[in-house]
Parts: structure tokens; sequence; C-alpha cells
């Protein structure tokens, strides 16, 4: 019997104005997952409003527990304001949204229904101390490897909360600009100095995982694929040369495809080196997708297929 995949955080709306899309990192990933009919369970927190129905239509679209899907009576679902300005998108994440108040014992009740394998978690919901305590409540409740995507956003989280964030993980994944930010707070490397080498990056990002005693850190490069550092492995486990997407419509939620396959990878029991390729290929489609998750369910058919 396959464990359940653990997530916690957001499950937003993206507001175009005239569309609203269904977002939040935690909910992509929970949503793939479900696509594979890998065991998850998102718990999250959703208004009683227009957006949490919407929100509710895609848990069962993906046919996912709603265990761990709370209902707030007051505040509202969780909503990024969207704006279309010259020369591309600007982003206003609404503060004191429902997912800010995820209730500890609802969440911890829904947990302790399965058996855990792996907690996915970042970082946006912990801006609340509310949510911040319950995803802590949950990490206590259980010793399954913990799986931290940072996704920065704006300036929603700031260095404590990063740090206490890290010091929780087993296994880190950041895109580059995050690792930026890691090596300028953590060992003073400023964006301006003169760029690091290739041998000055790897031992920086060997540096991290010993001071937050990480049994891996993934670094994400976007269309350059991405690099594994494992504690046990002498070298990092590099992948360049993905099979390239054949066109690129956006990169939303590439970073969620990505863990998304490397979590499933581990709860299949596949290679190391397999799930690593399979999340950078399986990333680069949905690059070429709109938006991080697919309308049509048949797209995953074809990874069904191969992997199976
Ligand atoms: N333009 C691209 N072409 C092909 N593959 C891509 C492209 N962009 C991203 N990918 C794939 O997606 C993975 C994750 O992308 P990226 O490094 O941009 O993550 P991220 O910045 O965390 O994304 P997100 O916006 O979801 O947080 C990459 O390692 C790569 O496999
Ligand atoms: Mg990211």
């Amino acid at each position: 019997m396959m464990r359940t995949t653990v997530i916690i955080g957001e499950a937003l709306v993206d507001d175009f104005g005239t569309e609203q899309i269904v977002g939040g990192a935690p909910f992509n990933v929970a949503r793939n997952l479900a696509a594979f009919m890998a065991p998850q369970l998102m718990v999250t927190r959703i208004g009683d409003d227009r957006n949490g129905a919407v929100v509710r239509a895609e848990f069962e679209r993906f046919a996912m527990s709603s265990a761990g899907l709370q209902q707030d009576a007051m505040e509202e679902t969780g909503r990024v304001v969207v704006e279309r300005a010259p020369g591309g998108h600007r982003f206003v994440i609404v503060p004191n949204q429902a997912y800010d108040f995820i209730a500890t014992p609802e969440a911890l009740a829904a947990v302790a229904a399965v058996e855990v394998g792996a907690v996915y978690f970042g970082t946006l919901a912990q801006r609340s101390e509310r949510s911040r305590a319950t995803l802590f409540a949950v990490l206590e409740a259980t010793d399954a490897t913990r799986y931290l995507d940072l996704n920065l956003r704006g300036n929603q989280v700031d260095e404590q909360c990063v740090t206490r964030s890290l010091r929780a993980a087993n296994i880190v994944k950041v895109n580059e600009e995050e690792l930026q930010a890691l090596f300028q707070w953590y060992f003073q490397i400023k964006p301006t100095d003169p760029a690091l080498t290739a041998d000055e990056v790897r031992a920086s990002c060997r540096a991290l995982m010993q001071m937050f005693a990480l049994d891996a850190l993934i670094v994400t490069l976007g269309h350059r694929g991405s690099v594994y550092f494992g504690r046990d492995l002498e070298q990092p486990i590099v992948h360049r040369d993905n099979p390239a997407p054949p066109f690129v419509i956006d990169t939303v939620g590439a970073g969620d495809a990505f863990s998304a396959i490397f979590l499933l990878g581990r709860m299949r029991g596949w290679p190391l080196e397999t799930t690593l390729a399979r999340a950078n290929e399986f990333a680069g489609a949905i690059c070429a997708i709109p938006g991080a998750i697919p309308q049509d369910m048949g797209f995953y058919d074809k990874w069904m297929t191969r992997w199976r």
C-alpha cells in the first residue's frame, strides 16, 4: 500500500478579472499527484463563496479526498489579483485569506487518518500565525520526509520564516533566484558581487545542506533543467538535456509539476535518476500548455502509459 503525501498550504484563485484560474503551488502539486492516482491529502482552507466553490470543483474533477479541505465561515477564498500591465503581469497577493486560517485540530485529525509518506510544504501560507502553527503541528505529528519548495513570492515571507522552514525540511527545492536569496542571507554573497565559479556555487550549495542538515537540495534552472545534490552522493545529478517541449506557452506551474513528479517517483520507488529525468520532462510539458494544470485530463494519459 502506497503511503500518502500530505500537501499543506494555499489553494487559491488567480483572478484575471474576466477569468478565474485555480492555483496555489501546493494545490498544483496535489492535483498533479491526484491525476497520477497517487495517494495524497490536500490540507487547506477556503471560504464560503464563489471562488471556494470553484476550488471545491477542482477537488471533484481530480477525485481528491476533501478530508483536509476546511471551510471558513468568514474569510474569503484565497485570491491573487493578476493585472495585465504593459510588458507583463502584475500580481497582488491579497492578505488575510481563508488559507491563512488553516485550523490545527481539523488538520491533525485529517492527517491522523492516513499513513504519511511525505509532507510537502511551502512558505506563502506561513505568512499567518495560524497556518504556520498548523503546518508545524502537522510536521511534529509525523517523522515522514519533509519536502520544502521555497517558492518565495514577493515580500510575503521573511528570512526568519525561511530559516525555520529550511530547518524543518529534509529535501529542499529552489529556483535560481531563490538560491541567490539564500546565498545572500546566509553567506552574504550579493548578486552584485563578481559571479561565483561553478565550483563555488557547488560548494555553497553543500554548505547550505550542512547548515540545515538537508538530505537533498534541488535547484531548478528553468529551460536549463535541474541539479540535484544528495547528501550521500559525491557528485550532483545534472539534467541539462531534457527533450525540449515543442513550444513554450508559459512556465506557470513548472516548478510545481517538477515537485509533483519528484514526489511521485519517490512514492513509486523509481530510481533517483529516472525520477529526476521524468520530473524535468513533465515540467517541460507543462510549459507547453496554458497555466499550471491541464484543462483536459487526457493530458495525463500519455505519461501514465509511458511510466507504467
Ligand atoms: N522554458 C522551459 N523549457 C523547458 N523546461 C522548462 C522551462 N521552464 C521550466 N522548465 C522545467 O521546469 C522545471 C522547473 O522550472 P523553474 O526552474 O522555472 O521552476 P520555478 O521557478 O520554481 O517555477 P514556478 O514558477 O512554478 O515556481 C525546470 O527544472 C525544467 O525542468
Ligand atoms: Mg518555484
